[in-house]
């Protein structure tokens, strides 16, 4: 059987992102995320409170994500904005207003890709958009790949970063061991597994298949609900409790098969790199007003994690 086009891409990318990207970028990461924090703490001790969602959360992974595909300092700017317009369509049915801002968003943002990657054909560098040149991947297979790394990449890690610092707040004796022993990888995925950024995915079946004794025919669009997977008794034992300490945690908060998250591994330092920063310059922290959410649905998070200490 020939290989599907997104398998053959997924290769290449995975391939070429298994090449040192998650290696290449930790310096910096750790270094920012301590940086992010350190002002953070600072600003709690000037005014009394900060806010993790812009001081952090709405700072570290866009970051992260331009620093992997070397966009130049010209755009970085306007990624944010970017993204967020985009992933509006990732709600049921958004409104007329949000499509248009999306559809802008996007077109902007593919044109700062294309000339991206014409100015990486001549001038390469240690990037994974010259790495994906230089693996042959065509223009615009490139910038669909790019699109879905900064989309894919950024708005997840955003809301990890909130959901798991509220959930934190929330649970103060399990903050404190955390401070004195805790095992940083054991609580990233717990966190990410207690309150997942990305709550449902859709599926199509290509052939007449079952799940769980349903029949789904071929053609079928179903959607898997990742957030209740998470709370599923059958394979956690007091799924509605959060222990950071838990293992082993086989939760689908990164999907799985043949979806499954190429940016873990990076996805994971980042939000490691927050907690041991936190640790370090904000051990105290505590929230100062009540959290607000976003309204959205498939993409849970915050608007707003205002903190003290
Ligand atoms: C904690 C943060 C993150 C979470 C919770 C997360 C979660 C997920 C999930 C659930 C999927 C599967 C989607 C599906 O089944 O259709 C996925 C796919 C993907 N993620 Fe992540 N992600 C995170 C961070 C990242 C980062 C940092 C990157 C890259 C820099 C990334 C790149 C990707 C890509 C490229 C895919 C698509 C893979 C494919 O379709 O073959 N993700 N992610």
């Amino acid at each position: 059987m020939r290989a599907s086009p997104h398998d053959r891409l997924r290769a290449l990318v995975g391939g070429v992102f298994q090449r040192g990207h998650t290696a290449r970028l930790e310096p910096g990461v750790r270094a920012l995320a301590d940086r992010l924090v350190a002002e953070l703490a600072a600003q709690v001790r000037g005014a009394g409170q900060a806010d993790v969602m812009a001081g952090i959360a709405h700072l570290l992974p866009v970051e992260v994500i331009a620093d992997l595909l070397g966009l130049p300092e010209s755009v970085r700017p306007s990624l944010r904005g970017w993204s967020t317009a985009i992933v509006a369509m990732y709600e049921p049915d958004p409104e007329a207003v949000r499509r248009a801002g999306a559809e802008r968003a996007a077109a902007d943002f593919v044109a700062a890709l294309r000339d991206l990657v014409a100015f990486r054909r001549s001038r390469p560098g240690d990037d994974l958009v010259s790495d994906l040149v230089a693996a042959g991947v065509v223009p615009d297979e490139l910038v669909g790949t790019a699109a879905l790394l900064l989309m894919a990449g950024h708005e997840a890690t955003v809301n990890v970063i909130g959901n798991g610092v509220l959930a934190l707040l929330r649970h103060p004796a399990q903050w404190r061991s955390f401070l004195v022993d805790g095992d940083v990888g054991a609580a990233v995925d717990e966190l990410i597994r207690y309150d997942p950024p990305l709550q449902l995915f859709e599926r199509t079946a290509l052939h007449d298949t079952e799940v769980a004794g349903h029949p789904v025919p071929a053609g079928t669009c179903i959607a898997a609900l990742l957030g209740a997977a998470a709370r599923d008794p059958l394979v956690f034992a007091r799924p509605d409790e959060l222990d950071l300490e838990r293992r082993p945690n086989p939760h689908l908060g990164f999907g799985a098969g043949v979806h499954y998250c190429l940016g873990a591994p990076l996805a994971r330092l980042e939000v490691a790199a927050v907690l041991d920063a936190l640790r370090t310059h904000l051990p105290g922290i505590r929230l100062a007003t009540p959290p607000r959410r976003r309204p959205d649905f498939v993409m849970r998070g915050m608007r707003e994690l205002v903190v003290t200490a």
